[in-house]
């Protein structure tokens, strides 16, 4: 069956995205990665992308004059790379609800909490300050509503008595590097499916 075509967007570190590209080698993996976006030129996921013969492409952000215009190139370029598919990881912007519509049930997004808890960031602080006992991390499809769209897949680890934001993100990381792959090709089979009926 023919691979779905695939694209990541990254700000940073990129570690999810490592995760995503390590998964799509396997041969019975339904999805390619076949671009990574930055809005960041610094963003450090690139080069390992670039390294792996992936298309990378950097649309900076800050030579837009508005969130709209940004938008724009990146559903230009988006379309040119004829995706099936986006990913979000580590993507820190908001999207405009009509690039959002564009790709409503092919966009997914990996969240650091187990939404609906915690949307937003310094998800590991506030999960700590609260006194949660439990926490992790959600793929879910992105809709307008910011981290709200609907869940595909969770992943728990416990808050363990000492922890601090860095001990506990890194737990959930490890979840997050499990989680997304899998999410990924379950949202890919279903395309698939779509597809050859
Ligand atoms: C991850 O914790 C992800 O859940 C959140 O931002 C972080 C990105 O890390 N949205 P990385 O760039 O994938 O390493």
């Amino acid at each position: 069956m023919k691979k779905i075509r695939a694209g990541v967007l990254i700000s940073g570190r990129g570690s999810n995205m490592m995760s995503l590209i390590e998964a799509a080698r396997a041969p019975g993996y339904p999805a390619e990665i076949v671009c990574v976006v930055s809005n960041r030129p610094d963003a450090k996921g690139l080069e390992y992308a670039a390294a792996q013969g992936i298309a990378t492409k950097v649309i900076d952000h800050t030579a837009f004059a508005s969130r709209e215009a940004f938008d724009a190139a990146l559903g230009h370029y988006l379309r040119s790379q004829k995706l099936d598919l986006v990913a979000l990881a580590g993507f820190m912007r908001f999207l405009t609800p009509a690039l959002i519509g564009e790709w409503q049930g092919r966009m997914l997004n990996i969240h650091p909490s187990l939404l609906p808890l915690y949307p937003g960031l310094r998800t590991h602080e506030r999960a700590i300050a609260e006194g949660a006992t439990v926490h992790g991390c959600t793929v879910h499809l992105v809709t307008a509503e910011l981290d709200g769209g609907p869940i595909i897949l969770q992943a728990e680890v416990p808050v363990l008595a000492g922890d601090t934001p860095e001990t506990l993100a890194a737990r959930v990381l490890k979840e997050e590097h499990r989680i997304y792959p899998e999410a990924l090709a379950m949202v890919a089979r279903q395309l698939q499916a779509k597809t050859s009926t």
